[in-house]
């Protein structure tokens, strides 16, 4: 038992090393594009590799599902002749030598994390560079908590699982602001936690995706509350849509963040001066909706004080 545990200790050792081929690579080279890069370590003909038609010699049921593995495009990559499955489990001499010895051989679900992010990142760390400063990554998860290499269950991105089960299977906190009277339409397919998240991190609190005008987030598919307006409503421009806003659900039908039109605008305008027409409702605020006069909430281009 204690030699099969340094035995796993020693490959796991070494798939370290050899995983940290990749990302030294990337990092030096500092390069940015969007198309996954090759590790250079994984060349066919390299000592160790044996190529993945010798994988499939014993694995041929695992080569008939990856026919259609975007992955299997590293081999067209390299004229037909695949690196295809060490790009990913590592050098497998050994384990061929061995006839299968399941220690001789990288494979991800039992590696830590930081070493399957390493694997993937050799390749993938262009489009998704903050991944490890990401809340996934701090908490633990990796790559393959999301996606799925040989057996996805969606469309998507080689999804484990799809959107939104995916993120809810987790996040069962925010599943029930989804149940909500009145809610962005996620469970209907309608909306993905992914248009406003990206999973892989970024600078930005909670995963949100960063735009050039933060509002973009909303306004790609809110157009018609974009302006530019003559007259900006400030708060809008300022501190953005979740100054009055919740993103995922609420009892409100405009999504606010408070019960009432008039609680919301009373946090900052507590003051409505008396001798304008708010005179005529003194202090029963609750009556009329401030929008119901103030029906241009976002920004007009008629009235600064968005009457019209
Ligand atoms: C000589 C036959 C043979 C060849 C060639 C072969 N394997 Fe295996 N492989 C096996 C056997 C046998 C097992 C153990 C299967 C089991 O226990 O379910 C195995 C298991 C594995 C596992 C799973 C390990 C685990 O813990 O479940 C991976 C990953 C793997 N092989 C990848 C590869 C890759 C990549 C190649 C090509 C570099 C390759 N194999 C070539 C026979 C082979
Ligand atoms: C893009 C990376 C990647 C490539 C390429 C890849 N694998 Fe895997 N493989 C994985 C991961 C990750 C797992 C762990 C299980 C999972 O996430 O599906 C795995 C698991 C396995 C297993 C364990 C049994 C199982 O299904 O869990 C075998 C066997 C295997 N791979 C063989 C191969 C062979 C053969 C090839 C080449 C045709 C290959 N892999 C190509 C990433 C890869
Ligand atoms: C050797 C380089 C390499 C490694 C290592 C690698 N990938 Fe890939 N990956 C690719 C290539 C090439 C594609 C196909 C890109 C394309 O279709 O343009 C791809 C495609 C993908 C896609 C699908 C993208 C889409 O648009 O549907 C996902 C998801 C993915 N990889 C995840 C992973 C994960 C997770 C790992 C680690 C287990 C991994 N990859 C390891 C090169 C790699
Ligand atoms: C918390 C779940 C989660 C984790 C962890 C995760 N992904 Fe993803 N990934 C997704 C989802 C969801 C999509 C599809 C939507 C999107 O593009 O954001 C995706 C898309 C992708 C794509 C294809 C589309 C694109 O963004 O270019 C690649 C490649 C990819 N992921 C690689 C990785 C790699 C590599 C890792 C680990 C470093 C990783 N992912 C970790 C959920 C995850
Ligand atoms: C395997 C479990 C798991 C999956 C799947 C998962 N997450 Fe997470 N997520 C976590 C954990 C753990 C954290 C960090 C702890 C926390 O903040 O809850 C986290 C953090 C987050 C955060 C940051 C929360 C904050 O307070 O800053 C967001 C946003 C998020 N996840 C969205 C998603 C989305 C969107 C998906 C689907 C694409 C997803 N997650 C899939 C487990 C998961
Ligand atoms: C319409 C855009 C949008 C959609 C769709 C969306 N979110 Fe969010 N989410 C946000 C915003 C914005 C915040 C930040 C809220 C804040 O800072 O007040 C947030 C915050 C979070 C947080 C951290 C704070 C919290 O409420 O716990 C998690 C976790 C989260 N979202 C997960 C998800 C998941 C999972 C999905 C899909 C089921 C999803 N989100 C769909 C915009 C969205
Ligand atoms: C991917 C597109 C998309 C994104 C991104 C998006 N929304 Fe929505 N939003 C919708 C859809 C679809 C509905 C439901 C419309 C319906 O039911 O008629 C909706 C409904 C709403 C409603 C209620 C509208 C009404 O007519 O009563 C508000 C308010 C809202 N979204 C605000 C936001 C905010 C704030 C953000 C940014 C955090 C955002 N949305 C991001 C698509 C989106
Ligand atoms: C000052 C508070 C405030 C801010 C900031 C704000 N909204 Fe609103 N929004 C409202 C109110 C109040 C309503 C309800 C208006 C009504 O009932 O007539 C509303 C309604 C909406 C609606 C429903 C349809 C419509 O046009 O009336 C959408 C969509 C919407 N807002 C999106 C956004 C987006 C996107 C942002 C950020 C660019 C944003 N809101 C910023 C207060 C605000
Ligand atoms: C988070 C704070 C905030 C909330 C909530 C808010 N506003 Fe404002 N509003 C402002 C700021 C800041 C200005 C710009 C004040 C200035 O220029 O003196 C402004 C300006 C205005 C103006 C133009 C004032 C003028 O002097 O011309 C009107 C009218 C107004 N808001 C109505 C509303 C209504 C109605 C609501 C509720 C739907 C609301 N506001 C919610 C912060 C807020
Ligand atoms: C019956 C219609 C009506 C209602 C209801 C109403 N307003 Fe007004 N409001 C006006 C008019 C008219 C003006 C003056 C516009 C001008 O000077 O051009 C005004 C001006 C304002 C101004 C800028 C000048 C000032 O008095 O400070 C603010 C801020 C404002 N309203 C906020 C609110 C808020 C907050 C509510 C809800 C609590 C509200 N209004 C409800 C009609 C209304």
């Amino acid at each position: 038992m204690k030699r099969l545990l340094l035995c796993v200790a020693l490959v796991v050792g070494l798939a370290g090393l050899w995983n940290t081929g990749p990302v030294y690579a990337a990092g030096k080279t500092g390069q940015q594009t969007n198309a996954p890069q090759t590790p250079p370590t994984a060349t066919t003909g390299a000592p160790g590799y044996v190529g993945s038609e010798t994988c499939l010699t014993c694995h041929a049921e695992v080569g008939k599902n990856f026919a259609n593995n975007p992955h299997s495009k590293l081999a067209l990559m390299h004229n037909g002749k695949g690196i295809t499955c060490e790009s990913c489990h590592g050098p497998g001499q050994a384990h061929v030598d061995s006839g299968g010895e399941i220690t001789k051989i990288f494979l991800p679900s039992k590696a830590p994390a930081s070493q399957i992010d390493a694997t993937c990142l050799g390749c993938h760390a262009g489009v998704h560079p903050n991944f490890e400063r990401s809340p996934h990554a701090k908490a633990g998860l990796s790559c393959i908590s999301c996606h799925s290499i040989h057996a996805p269950q969606s469309e998507q991105a080689l999804l484990k699982l799809p959107q939104p089960t995916l993120c809810l299977s987790c996040h069962t906190d925010v599943k029930g602001s989804f149940d909500m009277p009145f809610h962005h339409p996620v469970n209907e397919g309608g909306v993905n936690c992914t248009d406003c998240h990206d999973a892989h991190g970024t600078f930005q609190n909670s995963n949100l995706r960063i735009t050039a005008d933060q509002n973009m987030i909303c306004t790609k598919c809110h157009m018609d509350v974009r302006g530019p307006f003559v007259y900006e409503h400030a708060v809008v421009k300022g501190e953005g849509c979740m100054a009055c806003h919740t993103p995922h659900g609420s009892q409100n039908a405009r999504l606010l963040n408070m019960p009432t039109i008039n609680t919301l605008c009373n946090q900052c305008h507590s003051q409505v001066s008396a001798d304008t027409i708010h005179g005529m409702n003194p202090g029963s605020q609750e009556l009329t909706p401030c929008t119901g006069c103030h029906t241009m909430i976002h920004g007009s281009n008629l009235n600064a004080a968005f009457i019209r």
